[in-house]
């Protein structure tokens, strides 16, 4: 078989770049391990920046977020009990959108299968072979047959845990920060106590008050890295949320799980005739909400190279593109390692604690420091100078 991007994984960067791809008339294929119930329920992320819901809407796909995401202005960010509104639309002109990750990828998917563009599930033993050459292939099984693709260039949006990364390992120089905690989080049928988001330092650790509707809350709980969830019953979890957050509305638990929190980046983003985008190539702790919104904007970057690549023979962006990804990476590792120094016990003791309340109080009360947070927490331009 034969397509001119191979794309492996079916998250909302491979997704977002066969929307891409496909509106500028190039053929790919969308290989994805797990099966699409799977892909389509799985929990993550949930708010997206202006930049990527401006993208979903000039792709088409975004009629069900325009009804049904919820467009938020600010936060708060609480200490001392105190809940500090930081009025992002005041101070950027721009909102963010609350939206549920899982959501976007089923807009997607059903989008790209309505326009005939093919996703296989539940692929196996994926192998990819002789990148250097101009017809690079990808091997896999697929209902106990070996396939093989034959493509112009292979998009490895296989998030952190895939093949295309440690296929050229040996090519990449790895940055990485491991955090010695983690999030446990939940979803729960019960109405936001809030209406912005809150995000609460506490002597006892970090929490996170969200929601994906006005009748579903999402929270999250600094717990150590190596937590079992076993250790967390539902009374213990809403215990913790009240002391961390005070005013808490508890529903039934539907959803739990604790997620470890990492720093990495890997470069360069591409070696030879594989691109990677998303996970597979970057990693941020959840903190700034920003690795899906990363993901996007690379595959922002990634489509017109490739589009210069098959359609007129030109490296020109395709050479520039991991310069360019990489200046945004960087720039959201630094704010998402900020806003996450800033907010969770990092185990300092009393004068790790002392530092952080100062930041926050400069944050809460100078318009400079709270544009600061605001411009970098909105998303900052689709290709910024820095
Ligand atoms: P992914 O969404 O990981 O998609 C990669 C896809 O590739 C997957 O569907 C995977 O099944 C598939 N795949 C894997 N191996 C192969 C293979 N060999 N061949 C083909 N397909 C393959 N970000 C936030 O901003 N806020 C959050 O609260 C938050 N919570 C998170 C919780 C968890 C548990 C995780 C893992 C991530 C979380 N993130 C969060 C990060 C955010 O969800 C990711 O940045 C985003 O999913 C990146 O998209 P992606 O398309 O690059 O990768
Ligand atoms: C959500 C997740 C985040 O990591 C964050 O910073 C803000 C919101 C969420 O799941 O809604």
């Amino acid at each position: 078989m034969r397509t001119q991007v191979g794309i492996l994984g079916a998250g909302p960067a491979g997704l977002t770049l066969a929307m891409l791809l496909h509106r500028e008339d190039i053929d790919c294929v969308v290989l994805e391990t797990r099966d699409r119930a799977y892909v389509e329920k799985r929990v993550r992320a949930g708010l997206l920046e202006q930049n990527t819901v401006d993208l979903l809407r000039e792709l088409g796909v975004a009629e069900r977020l325009d009804r049904e995401g919820l467009e938020h202005n600010g936060i708060y960010l609480r200490h001392g009990g105190v809940n500090h509104y930081i009025d992002m639309t005041a101070l950027t002109g721009r909102h963010i959108t609350i939206y549920g990750q899982q959501e976007v990828v089923k807009d997607l998917t059903n989008a790209l299968l309505s326009r005939g563009v093919p996703i296989h599930f539940e692929v196996g033993e994926t192998n990819l072979h002789d990148l250097e050459s101009e017809s690079p292939r990808i091997t896999y099984e697929r209902e106990g047959e070996i396939l093989e693709l034959t493509c112009d260039a292979i998009a490895g949006c296989d998030g952190f845990h895939g093949v295309s990364r440690p296929t050229i390992g040996e090519h990449l120089t790895e940055y990485e920060y491991v955090y010695p905690f983690g999030w446990l989080g939940i979803l729960a049928e019960a109405r936001p106590a809030t209406d912005e988001l809150i995000y609460a330092w506490h002597e006892r650790g970090f929490a996170l008050y969200t929601m994906r509707s006005q009748s579903i809350s999402r929270l999250y709980l600094q717990v150590p890295a190596d937590e079992d969830i076993e250790n967390w019953p539902d009374d213990r979890i809403w215990h913790e949320l009240k002391t961390r957050l005070g005013s808490v509305n508890e529903g039934k638990i539907f959803d739990k799980g604790i997620t470890p929190m990492r720093s990495f980046v890997a470069e360069p983003m591409q070696y030879g005739r594989l691109f990677l985008a998303g996970d597979s190539a970057h990693i941020v702790p959840p903190t700034g909400a920003k690795g899906l919104n990363l993901a996007v904007n690379d595959v922002r970057l990634l489509a017109p190279a490739l589009a210069g690549l098959i359609k007129n023979g030109s490296t020109r962006r395709a050479d520039g593109y991991t310069t360019a990804a990489l200046r945004r990476v960087w720039r959201a590792q630094d704010f998402s390692n900020y806003m996450t120094q800033m907010l969770h016990d990092l185990g300092g003791g009393p004068f790790q604690r002392q530092l952080q309340l100062a930041r926050l109080g400069y944050v809460a009360h100078s318009e400079a420091a709270a544009h600061s947070l605001a411009e970098n927490y909105v998303g900052l331009p689709a290709e910024p100078e820095f």
